[in-house]
């Protein structure tokens, strides 16, 4: 069984971090979405993963290499377009040669793994299986049917949703989804849509089964998403302090410090993560911030966001919160004071406050 990571598409919903960077590398608790996905995959004993991949594929391939930090073997699929889920498994034929596979979406968190699904799958041995779960929201996403415990009918975002069943980005496949793909028409969004692809197994008499997700997954296409996943993942660290601290500082709670961050005269306040190289100086960082590596923060007041590599944010004096910050921006005070301060910053951005 292979598995195969989707890490392509046009990322619109996270402008304009996606307008220089894939959304897949977005760090959740100081480490890319992607990583995750790799790791989950890993859990479930696939180490054969091909990845598709668009315009950002240098990056990634820069940040995964060939697999082997992960224990696993890693293929590159080029997908010329972002022409939809369906389309993206017909890209990766030759990779799957006819095996029978997990397709993981790479924005894609799922806590406690997918272990349990393949297990299921390799049991049932039915032709599709779709993880799902209950949301309060479905007609925001793919909604299932079900009866006699399986999937009669999938409907991407219904006016009027029959279950509250969501599909989750995790799909398993035997080799007659290629046969499906190959059948469908792209949707009025000029997609080749998998829900589609899905419904055309079921109306063929393919058995698909439903497995209703345990534990807790998130979708990090958006940033309410994306800050959403690094408290839970933030909520799961254990304490660990291998940077400098000094005797000013105070740290409260679950706080991780990695390698060679400096901290001065600050108190951080936990769940947060403070990355490789980064120095705290005269600041608050509150609960839900994850800091990554080489940032800079000095006279500035922090709280449940995520900063990329190489930011600086200096002698600003008011909190920020929820926000969402890019690779190498600076946000230094200037001459007048907003009330509320709340980013959603592409990379290399500089914003003066006062
Ligand atoms: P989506 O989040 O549904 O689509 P998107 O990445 O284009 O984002 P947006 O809606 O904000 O424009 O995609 C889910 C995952 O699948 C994501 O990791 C990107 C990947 N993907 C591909 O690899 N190929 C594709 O053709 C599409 C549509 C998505």
């Amino acid at each position: 069984m292979k598995g195969l990571l989707l890490s392509g598409g046009r990322g619109t919903r996270l402008r304009p971090l996606t307008h220089t960077s894939a959304k897949q590398l977005v760090p959740v608790a100081n480490k890319p979405v992607l990583f995750y996905g790799i790791e989950a995959l890993r859990g479930a004993g696939l180490t054969d993963i091909g990845i598709i991949v668009g315009d950002t594929h240098e990056e990634i391939e820069a940040a995964c290499g060939d697999g082997s930090r992960f224990d696993v073997k890693l293929t590159y699929i080029r997908q010329a377009e972002p022409l939809g889920l369906a389309h993206a498994v017909l890209t990766a034929r030759e990779f799957l040669d006819n095996d029978e596979f997990v397709m993981y979406l790479g924005d894609n968190l799922i806590i406690n793994g997918i272990k349990e699904l393949v297990d299921q799958f390799r049991e049932e041995r039915p032709n599709s299986m779709v993880l799902l779960a209950r949301v309060p929201n479905p007609e925001q996403f793919g909604v299932a049917e079900l009866e006699d415990g399986k999937v009669v009918n999938l409907v991407e975002k219904p006016a009027e949703p029959k279950s509250d069943l969501a599909l989750v980005g995790v799909y398993m496949f035997d080799k007659n989804i290629l046969q499906a793909a190959d059948s469908i028409k792209p949707s009025p969004r000029g997609e080749l849509e998998i829900t589609d692809a899905i419904q055309w197994l079921v109306d063929n008499d393919f058995r698909v089964n439903p497995h209703i997700v345990s534990g807790w997954w998130k979708d990090t296409g958006k940033l309410e998403d994306m800050l959403e996943a690094n408290r839970m993942i933030l909520a799961t660290l254990e304490a660990k302090t291998h940077g400098s601290i000094d005797e000013g500082t105070r740290l409260e709670d679950r706080v991780v410090i990695e390698e060679g961050a400096v901290i001065t005269n600050s108190t951080i306040r936990g769940p947060a993560i403070i990355g490789r190289n980064t120095r705290i100086e005269d600041s608050y960082v509150g609960p839900f911030t994850s800091i990554y590596h080489d940032c800079h923060v000095r006279s500035s007041e922090v709280e449940h966001s995520i900063i990329l590599e190489e930011s600086r944010i200096l002698d600003v004096g008011r909190r920020i919160e929820d926000s969402l910050i890019g690779k190498n921006v600076t946000i230094s005070r200037t001459q007048i004071r907003p009330k509320a301060l709340r980013f959603m910053l592409g990379d290399n951005s500089a914003v003066g406050i006062t």
